[in-house]
């Protein structure tokens, strides 16, 4: 029975005997109706699904409780619960409590890392590349279906990157029959509600999608058996199935077996090509109604991809088109291609001072209105404005505003693959084309498991040299440029072999690839030069030298690789040696003082600010130089340092990978300068003028 509002505080619409909210929302469109019920019912109301509570939240301020993941976890519960019928206990449908999810989350944490990206990056240019050459040979008068194309794209991305498989989706009319197998059976799935009598009409449904699955899974079976047979040949594969097939989670020692690598497969080309399909297809749309962005994109790509189309983007390039990857993530603020997720809390739970949610309570924070929340995106939410994420606006608004990407450990571990996939694909097809609204076309969005663009076509043209009046010059690297980050250089300067230890902590390559490359610099420059994750180096730090550490902290947790390390700064023994050793800083993992979100970069406090009294009055030649990084969720290197003290104020300014690094601290100012321009590089302390190298 329908229930009164037993939730109360909590506004409740008008319900039905016997299937109380059920049939209120329209089944073609769920999100919106529950998105326009918000704006009638306000941040938080709840639906009564045949007896069961839903709560819809979508105010910011209660979101960002329902954040905190000591209180409320993961829901996997209606349509994504019956997705396990292709996805098992995948990541994506996995509870967080299965021994599974853990495992195959450590394991994967590395080929979804920034490193892996750069590996993957030849393959995304190669079907970025299948699908530009389609639209520059169409005729005048044929119209591109957007959403058709941008499912290519990323499918085809995934089937390569993954598993090295081509589903060769721009040399068929249709798409690949795994791929039809897909999409018949998540419609089904979506079509399930669970209502009476159900069963009687969606048997030929049902039947179908026990064959589907048969099939997906038979041609996924296949692909890891025949991997397993020619392992040797495929040594040198850097896909994400060779990382799966070889990869072992340092918690459990265990490895994936092949049926949950069967269901990651799945879950990849589920959750991996509707959603950054979307995204295309919806930046796409949001680019051609507003040409003054349009404009500036424009100019970004002349600047950094510049006019020959026929030299293929490099990595590097990609990450520097930042005005792109704004739009990106406006779009995505608009029309989140995953427009909700679930969660329930862990436990009896008073969110916004008095509404009482029930431990298992399922709650869907609803994405979609959140983004349009008016108290914090201001008074004109509906605007596409990619300035809502310049630097400046990212870093004044609330940490859990934007959540496209889920939350805390259970966000999408794809989020760096799906953003590099989308601002090449943007970047090549600006590069190259015109866009024309040949429709007029009015934003339609229909729903499956995410939210896409329905029925909307465009026309190109090819970009002529006076187009691309506004291209000033090539900034960067061309295509000839690797794609990897450089090789070490051979000594440029007389070695004066001053010991130096760099050592990293990282999941997702990126602290690991900064002190590659800072490794390489000090050898360039003389030093005598070691590289090593800090776990190898628990209780021996040495004492001649200077130590340099790159630290990434991930969900306020340290990276796999210096979980050890960090405990031992944690127990007494350090202190005593620390003590030992002259500081110019180093880091802690403290998410109660550092934390500024769950998924993203986070702020961590000098330790030497908390020891200055012992830092200033060591004697030892030991120097420590820390470089905090960001790499959660995958996201682009983001350095923040801040270094502070009761004693005194430290500072210290860096750039991007390899810029100039300087900083002040008890004993001085202390810099690093790459003069790469020179052939040089220089890493100098001003420490009471004496200079390291
Ligand atoms: C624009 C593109 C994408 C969007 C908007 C997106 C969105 C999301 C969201 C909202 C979640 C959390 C869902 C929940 O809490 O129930 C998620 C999880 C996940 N996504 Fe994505 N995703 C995108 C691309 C990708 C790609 C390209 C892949 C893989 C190739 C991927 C793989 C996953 C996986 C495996 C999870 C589950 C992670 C876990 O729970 O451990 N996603 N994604």
């Amino acid at each position: 029975m329908a229930s009164t509002n037993r939730l109360s505080p909590i506004p409740h619409p008008p319900t039905k005997p016997v299937v109380g909210n059920m049939l209120s929302l329209d089944s073609t469109a769920p999100v919106q109706n529950l998105a326009r019920l918000a704006k009638e019912l306000g941040p938080i109301f709840w639906l009564d699904m045949m007896g069961a509570p839903l709560v819809i939240v979508s105010g910011h301020d209660l979101v960002e409780e329902l954040s905190d993941e000591k209180r409320f976890d993961k829901a996997v519960r209606g349509p994504l619960r019956r997705v396990r019928a292709i996805a098992g206990d995948g990541l994506f449908t996995a509870n967080t409590s299965e021994p599974n999810w853990s495992k195959a989350h450590n394991i994967l944490l590395q080929p979804f890392g920034n490193r892996a990206m750069q590996s993957y990056h030849p393959s995304m240019v190669d079907i970025a590349d299948q699908l530009v050459k389609k639209w520059e040979r169409l005729n005048a008068d044929e119209e591109i279906d957007v959403v058709h194309d941008m499912t290519a794209l990323t499918l085809d991305t995934i089937g390569l990157c993954g598993f090295d498989y081509r589903f060769n989706s721009f040399y068929r009319r249709d798409y690949h029959p795994f791929v039809e197998s897909l999409v018949r059976s998540l419609e089904t799935i979506m079509m399930i509600r669970g209502l009476p009598m159900e069963n009687l009409w969606m048997q030929k449904r049902r039947r179908d999608l026990a064959g589907d699955v048969a099939f997906m899974n038979k041609m996924v079976d296949e692909i890891v058996a025949e991997r397993r047979k020619n392992a040797e040949a495929a040594e040198d594969k850097k896909d994400m199935l060779g990382a799966m097939m070889t990869g072992v989670d340092r918690a459990t020692g265990e490895q994936l077996d092949d049926v949950n690598i069967r269901y990651q497969i799945n879950t990849f080309l589920i959750a991996g090509h509707e959603t950054t399909s979307g995204l295309l297809s919806c930046t796409l749309y949001a680019l051609l109604k507003h040409p003054d962005v349009l404009k500036k994109a424009y100019e970004e790509v002349d600047r950094v991809l510049g006019p020959d189309i026929d030299a293929k983007p490099s990595y590097q390039q990609v990450t520097q088109l930042t005005y792109i990857t704004q739009i990106l993530k406006e779009a995505l603020r608009l029309w989140p291609p995953a427009p909700a997720y679930g969660i329930s809390p862990l436990k009896d739970e008073t969110i916004g001072g008095k509404y009482k949610l029930k431990k298992n309570t399922f709650v869907t924070v609803l994405v979609l209105a959140l983004h349009r929340d008016a108290s914090v995106w201001g008074p004109n939410p509906d605007a596409f404005d990619p300035e809502n994420f310049s630097r400046e606006a990212e870093a004044a608004r609330p940490v859990n505003a934007w959540k496209p990407f889920g939350n805390g450990q259970r966000a999408c571990i794809g989020r760096g693959f799906a953003m590099h996939e989308a601002a090449l694909a943007i970047g090549m097809i600006l590069q190259r084309f015109k866009l024309i609204d040949v429709n007029r076309y009015q934003m339609h969005l229909k729903e499956t498991l995410t939210i896409k663009p329905d029925g909307f076509k465009i026309k190109v043209r090819p970009r002529t040299d006076r187009d691309r009046g506004a291209y000033t010059g090539r900034t960067t690297t061309t295509a000839a440029a690797s794609s990897a980050a450089p090789a070490p250089r051979a000594r440029t300067r007389p070695g004066h072999n001053t010991p130096l230890l760099v050592l990293y902590g990282s999941n997702l390559g990126t602290a690991e690839e900064l002190a590659t490359r800072v490794a390489d610099l000090a050898e360039v420059n003389g030093f005598s030069t070691k590289l090593a994750p800090l776990d190898d180096f628990v209780g021996k730090l040495p004492e001649q030298g200077g130590v340099l550490i790159f630290c990434a902290s991930y969900n306020g947790a340290p990276p796999d690789n210096a979980t050890q390390f960090v405990k031992w700064l944690g127990s007494d023994l350090p202190s005593v040696r620390l003590r030992q050793q002259r500081l110019a800083g180093d880091l802690s993992v403290d998410p109660a003082l550092h934390r500024r979100s769950t998924g993203g970069a986070r702020r961590q406090q000098c330790l030497c600010a908390r020891r200055g009294r012992r830092t200033r009055r060591s004697r030892r030649p030991v120097r420590i130089l820390v470089r905090e990084t960001a790499s959660a969720g995958g996201e682009a290197i983001r350095p923040r340092h801040q270094f502070r003290s009761q004693r005194r104020r430290r500072a210290a300014v860096h750039d991007r990978a390899g810029g100039a690094i300087s900083g002040q601290c008890d004993r001085g100012t202390w810099r690093r300068r790459a003069d790469e321009g020179a052939g040089q590089h220089r890493i100098a302390e001003q420490d009471r003028g004496q200079r390291l190298g």
